[in-house]
């Protein structure tokens, strides 16, 4: 049984990404770009860069269709569907889910409350009001399974916090975790930022963060949600390190914007090896 997806971001923009995604034998799931309420054109390219250290950097600016684009595809592929929602307001949030909730909805959503990358936009999963009243607006909207999407934590006392409030809810999963906002490479070559601004990181620098995130949100949340791992998973032995900290599924981003939807293939062999 495979427990390996797409993170929400990398490769699943485009119906024909999707569409890949889901005929690629080692995907369990597939989950949608992050959508708004109406389409949103995002940052000038480039919106990723990656290291030769195995990290990464995007700054794409939220660039998507429109959540009907994603709706309209709800009975189009085989594996379970999760939409990414990530309204600019309380208010488009609320419309996107009360539209989701009709028939066909997708398999899940998957509620983005950490998109680094909006200028002006404090992400609601570092501020514990903002996220108790996102969260019971999702119960008022969207009475079918969902899941959260968090930013990566770095003081416990903020993960005890935000877990407690997630357990007065009781979402499906969480997702352990978004990209580590506002950082910076500087490519080398050029000596110059590698992207226009600032972004999100990702890959083998966030690896530590998210494994610990996992780890200890497993330890504090109910056994009813079950946590995606997410972060610089790139190998069998990023897999099996998420599946001892307590993770039950799987999502690749940066490994899989490198290498293409293969990347499933090859990290389900090693898994086999590695198992048996
Ligand atoms: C984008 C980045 C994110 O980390 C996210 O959660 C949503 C959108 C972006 O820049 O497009």
């Amino acid at each position: 049984m495979s427990i390996l997806m797409n993170a929400s971001g990398a490769f699943c923009t485009t119906t024909e990404e999707l569409k890949a995604l889901n005929d690629t034998p080692e995907t369990c799931a597939i989950v949608s770009k992050s959508c708004t309420l109406h389409s949103h054109k995002g940052n000038p390219q480039p919106h990723v860069y990656h290291d030769q250290y195995g990290g990464s950097i995007n700054n794409s600016g939220l660039p998507n269709p429109g959540y009907k684009y994603y709706h309209q595809l709800c009975n189009t592929f085989t594996k379970p569907y999760i939409i990414s929602v990530a309204g600019f307001t309380i208010e488009d949030n609320r419309t996107i889910l009360q539209h989701l909730a009709k028939d066909p909805s997708p398999s899940y959503i998957e509620f983005n409350l950490s998109c680094p990358n909006i200028p002006g936009k404090a992400q609601v999963g570092y501020d514990p009001e903002a996220l108790f009243k996102y969260l019971t607006i999702i119960r008022q909207s969207y009475p079918k399974p969902y899941g959260l999407k968090l930013p990566p934590y770095l003081d416990n006392a903020h993960i005890v916090q935000t877990a407690n409030i997630i357990n007065s809810f009781k979402p499906a999963f969480i997702t352990c975790c978004n990209s580590l906002g506002n950082g910076l490479i500087i490519d080398q070559t050029t000596k110059q930022p590698a992207l226009k601004s600032l972004g999100g990181i990702s890959g083998i620098y966030l690896k530590p963060t998210a494994l610990g995130n996992v780890y200890s949100f497993r330890r504090l949340l109910s056994q009813d949600t079950n946590i995606i791992a997410c972060g610089g998973i790139k190998n069998a032995k990023d897999v099996i390190e998420y599946l001892q900290a307590g993770a039950s599924y799987i999502q690749i981003g940066t490994q899989l914007i490198k290498e293409g939807p293969k990347c499933f293939n090859r990290i389900n062999k090693e898994l086999n090896i590695s198992l048996h």
